[in-house]
């Protein structure tokens, strides 16, 4: 008790000597100041610009944000100290001829890639890292196979040669598959679990099922060209299968679903695409000219349906895809975003082709080239809310085509 006392004390004093000290800190600090006015009447606090003009200053800041400049070199730092580059051994070429045949691919890992996808190695152990995998450059067989900068070679022929050279200049992807953990907040997170349980307790209408990929429906949102000659919203968005009294409601809640999916999810994607696969702007600003030129007053009445060019669609669903597939739909050398929410275990991205899979943990950001291979995820315990992020393959065509 008595050395409480004391302490209690020693701790008053000791509080009363740092007072004390800081008020002369200050006085011995007031008394410089003015004994430099004292000394100098003309001296003045220094000038942060000294003397340079506007022009200087944007020089100065080009010079610091250019490539190879001080901002450059911290985040080179920095990314390599976060990020994580593997590299495989082959070109994965097994799914580049056109054949959309579900069969064949289980067909061909199966032969190819034996083993449960569920018993392929961690990419990376460590959850808090970028992990990029990617496989080695194609040979120019490999290529072959390929149309220019990673397109399909079936779009070869219908592209003028302006829009190829851009393309080859654009180039693949420099990964297959990237994970960017923890990148979407709690309160993100939290406002997409509400707007997904407002659209569920209405009871959706559901597209048709795909039987291919998994057991569980999803919801399509936004905007595709499927079996349709112009850009259209979605049968999942519209609701046209759902019963007429309680569609209007549905129809807003999915709207308001896709409203906190362009406030909080989409600016995150689109960061890390520009940094990642930067210069693919035109291809947006094509496709969302294509989109609002054929679907400008629908969109003006549900604008939370248009996500812009960098993605067109979204498929949310509960569970994950755990057979494997390929997504025809998707583009070659485009990615499909793919991220979770909510209280699960498994779910990892498996790829038999790369030869490994990838965890992911609610909140972070899956890139994969979907079309380019097969994937399917392992097996999901307990509530796990899916969304996938793609741009749709016809709309993508034909948008180039007309260019
Ligand atoms: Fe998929």
């Amino acid at each position: 008790m008595g050395r409480q006392r004391l302490n209690h004390r020693g701790g008053r004093k000791a509080h009363k000597e740092r007072e004390d000290l800081a008020k002369e800190s200050i006085t011995k600090s007031k008394k410089s100041f003015n004994h430099r006015i004292a000394e100098n009447p003309d001296w003045k606090p220094r000038d942060p610009r000294r003397g340079r003009s506007d022009r200087s200053l944007m020089e100065h800041r080009h010079k610091y944000l250019a490539p190879g400049g001080s901002f450059d070199r911290g985040q080179q730092h920095w990314l390599q100290k976060t990020e994580t580059m593997i590299e495989g051994d082959t070109y994965p070429t097994d799914f580049l001829p056109f054949t959309r045949n579900a069969a064949n691919v289980v067909a061909i890992v199966g032969q190819e890639y034996p083993g449960e996808p569920g018993d392929l190695p961690v990419f990376c152990e460590d959850d808090c890292k970028v992990v990029l995998v990617s496989s080695p450059p194609p040979t120019a067989e490999d290529e072959s196979l390929s149309g220019p900068g990673g397109l399909g070679k079936w779009l070869e022929k219908s592209l003028r040669p302006h829009v190829l050279a851009a393309f080859e200049e654009l180039g693949p992807p420099s990964f297959d598959i990237g994970r960017f953990p923890e990148v979407f907040s709690n309160r993100a997170q939290f406002e997409l679990i509400r707007a997904f349980a407002r659209v569920k307790v209405l009871g959706p209408a559901y597209g048709p099922a795909e039987a291919q990929r998994s057991v569980s429906p999803a919801l399509h949102l936004g905007v595709w060209e499927r079996y349709t000659s112009k850009p259209i919203i979605t049968g999942d968005s519209r609701q046209n299968d759902a019963p007429v009294d309680k569609r209007e409601k549905l129809i807003d809640a999915l709207h308001d679903l896709c409203g906190v999916i362009k406030a909080y999810w989409l600016p995150k994607i689109r960061a890390i695409v520009e940094w990642y696969y930067p210069g693919q702007e035109w291809v947006w600003e094509a496709m969302h000219a294509r989109i609002l030129k054929h679907l400008g007053r629908d969109l003006a009445k549900y604008p939370n349906f248009d996500f812009g060019g960098m993605i067109t669609t979204l498929a949310v669903k509960e569970g994950g895809s755990e057979k494997i597939h390929v997504d025809w739909f998707d583009n070659l050398n485009m990615f499909a975003w793919v991220t979770a929410v909510g209280d699960f275990e498994g779910g990892d991205f498996c790829s038999p082709q790369l030869g490994g899979r990838m965890p992911c943990k609610p909140g972070s950001l899956l890139g994969a080239r979907t079309r380019f291979l097969a994937h399917c995820c392992t097996p999901v315990a307990g509530r796990r809310i899916v969304l996938t992020f793609f741009v749709d393959s016809c709309l993508f065509e034909r948008t180039m085509r007309k260019l």
